[in-house]
């Protein structure tokens, strides 16, 4: 239902089912399991969140707008690999926040945001609230018998089961959408774009209140995997990591491309711009990556990030239009803003006649005059911004602002 949007029950049925647990938890308390869907929105709110350190830190990737430095990029991996096939993998780059999900024999035991990459926030009881991030593992639940730890006396298990898997947590458009028409309607103000509303989502210590945010994860990342049933083979690439993921119930992204050259690996990020904007969640890019767990060893880090992916940024969108007037809105804190009144034009998407114009500063530094030919665009934010101004279509004797 929530990962493929296929049931394979009712939603009658699927309700029957779930009231018939909520009977049996409130006539036998002591059989609620953590992993009990009941348990997805929990207690009391926090009050704060516990710092955890990630046992892998959380590392950000190179990026580039430019197609000649993926070509560069493939160049250098080359010859990190000298005489190796290369094999690529090509995914969407989910506009998000970044999250390390830990498994415990199974179970969910902690989730946490990326903070400084070492250390971030244990946001657990928050990211319980998403219905498509698995609970429990059956596969890393059921450990073999004869491997189990049988002494009375020890309270840790021998034999643990682990796995962490990184992914990206965002708020999908229509959810983000409808967000904002709530605030609209209760005269609140509407949040700005979907990416910090997801990330102050998280923020929120009341999970009760987070439940009623859409978020939503894809996973794409493995930070460790240990199984002591020896039967399961663990993925050696990227390809058999995502579909191991999926097989184990976690979202993974929308669509890949495998790739063995730049040129399809251009081709790959020009397919990707194509249909992303069907996507129900916000991409500002593709993430290229060696499909082999084993080249990525022999790639290496900096210290910054990965010498074996890079994140290629697609161009926000731009428009041109003319400068009707400008106008000055009032925050609820009384700050200022100035705000470009527009002749009409379509933007990625939705027909935008206000733009920001951020402050007095701004309008002077790029010298926006009423009547002005400008470009506006939109980088993610859902109030487009005014760029910058054609000067060579300024009318004659058009006076600064
Ligand atoms: S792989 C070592 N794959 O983009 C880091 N990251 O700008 C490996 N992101 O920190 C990250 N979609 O938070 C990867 N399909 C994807 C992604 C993705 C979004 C985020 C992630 C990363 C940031 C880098």
């Amino acid at each position: 239902y929530y990962v493929e949007a296929k049931p394979t029950i009712s939603d009658r049925d699927y309700d029957a089912l779930y009231h018939e647990l909520l009977d049996l938890e409130k006539n036998f308390p002591e059989l609620v399991t953590p992993d009990s869907p009941s348990q997805r929105v929990g207690g009391e709110p926090l009050k704060a969140f516990k710092p955890v350190k990630h046992l892998l830190p959380m590392l950000s990737l190179d990026n580039t707008y430019s197609q000649d430095e993926v070509r560069d990029f493939v160049k250098r991996v080359q010859k990190l690999l000298p005489d190796e096939k290369l094999d690529w993998v090509v995914e969407p780059k989910v506009d998000g926040v970044a999250m390390s999900l830990r498994y415990e024999n199974g179970k969910l035991a902690v989730a946490a945001t990326r903070g400084n990459g070492i250390e971030g926030d244990d946001v657990t009881a928050n990211i319980k609230t998403i219905h498509s991030v698995p609970l429990s593992l059956t596969e890393f639940t059921e450990l073999p018998k004869s491997k189990k730890n049988n002494s009375e006396d020890s309270v840790h298990p021998v034999l643990k089961s682990i796995l962490e898997v990184r992914g990206e947590v965002y708020l999908t458009k229509a959810g983000f959408e409808k967000l904002n028409a709530e605030q609209r309607a209760a005269g609140e103000e509407v949040y700005a774009n979907a990416r910090n509303t997801a990330a102050g989502s998280l923020k929120l210590l009341d999970p009760k209140i987070v439940a009623k945010r859409p978020l939503d994860v894809v996973i794409y990342g493995l930070a460790q995997i240990e199984n002591p049933k020896s039967e399961i083979r663990n993925p050696k690439s990227q390809i058999e990591l995502l579909d191991r993921l999926k097989s184990l119930g976690f979202k993974t992204p929308e669509k890949i491309w495998r790739c063995r050259s730049a040129d399809e690996l251009i081709d790959a990020i020009n397919a990707l711009d194509k249909i992303r904007k069907k996507f129900s969640y916000e991409t500002d890019g593709a993430v290229i990556k060696l499909n082999s767990f084993a080249q990525r060893e022999r790639a290496g880090f900096t210290a910054k990030a990965p010498r074996w992916a890079m994140a290629y940024k697609y161009a926000p969108e731009q428009a041109e239009t003319k400068l009707r007037d400008i106008t000055i809105q009032v925050g609820r804190t009384g700050a200022l803003t100035p705000v470009a009144e527009l002749e009409p034009v379509f933007l990625a998407g939705t027909t935008v006649a206000r733009a920001t114009l951020h402050n007095a500063d701004e309008i002077a530094r790029k010298d926006v005059r009423i009547g002005d030919t400008v470009l506006v665009e939109k980088a993610g934010e859902i109030i487009p911004a005014v760029v910058s101004v054609l000067v060579e279509k300024r009318p004659a004797g058009n006076q600064p602002y």
